[in-house]
């Protein structure tokens, strides 16, 4: 799949089952609250949620007293997000993850939840090199965890595919994911696996090099 391609089924897929999203909400209830907890952050910081959807992970980080903004390209998406009645509220904008319009280190921390699989590897790559750039303190991301052992790497591909309706399935099971985060100059510090193991948690440190 290509870079176009993945755009548009991007747009296709979630344009049109927004409205359905958050009906399986409960099944990443947990896995959010593993992500906000490894993200460390404290009231008062500032965190870009990136590829935000519904902004369930962005509200679950502004609850915490952080100024949250959240990102995405699907408009449906962002509605959903927007007509949440949660206080304090995020701020969510439709923008594009391959270019955020913020200057570099411009948040504490950036999150990412369940976007990067739907990606090729190259966008995967662009992303999480934009993150880095915009922030300060960490990178974290919440996505499909995958069995190491290849025996089941056939059967795994063939459910998540019907579970999650992405066309990638084959190429994530196969991603040396901590080799990705390396080449975009994310350190990884911990991985956390949660809710019955469907879902990984990598929190990364951008590196800097010294002045
Ligand atoms: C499976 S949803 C995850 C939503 C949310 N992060 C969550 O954890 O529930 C994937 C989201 O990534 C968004 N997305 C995919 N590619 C994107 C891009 N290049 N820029 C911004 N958003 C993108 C989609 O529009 C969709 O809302």
């Amino acid at each position: 799949m290509t870079s176009r391609d993945y755009r548009h089924h991007v747009l296709h897929h979630y344009n049109h089952f927004a409205k359905y999203y958050d009906f399986t909400e409960f099944i990443r209830r947990d896995t959010r609250h593993w992500a906000v907890a490894l993200s460390d952050v404290k009231p008062g910081e500032s965190v870009l949620d990136v590829c935000t959807g519904t902004g369930e992970l962005a509200i679950a980080l502004a609850r915490r007293g952080a100024h949250v903004t959240g990102v995405d390209i699907s408009t449906s998406m962002l509605a959903r997000a927007a007509l949440k009645l949660v206080t304090p509220k995020p701020t969510f904008l439709e923008m594009d993850a391959v270019a955020l319009e913020f200057h570099d280190q411009s948040f504490d921390i950036s999150t990412i939840s369940l976007a990067l699989h739907h990606m090729p590897e190259d966008v995967q790559q662009r992303v999480l090199a934009e993150m880095w750039r915009v922030s300060r303190r960490k990178v974290v991301i919440v996505e499909p965890h995958t069995p190491r052992n290849p025996l089941f790497w056939k059967g795994w591909t063939v459910f998540a595919n019907w579970i999650d309706e992405s066309e990638l399935m084959y190429e994530w099971v196969r991603q040396d994911f901590t080799r990705t985060c390396q080449l975009a100059e994310l350190d990884v510090e911990r991985t956390q696996i949660a809710t019955l193991g469907i879902h990984r948690i990598t929190v990364c440190r951008p590196r800097r090099r010294a002045a």
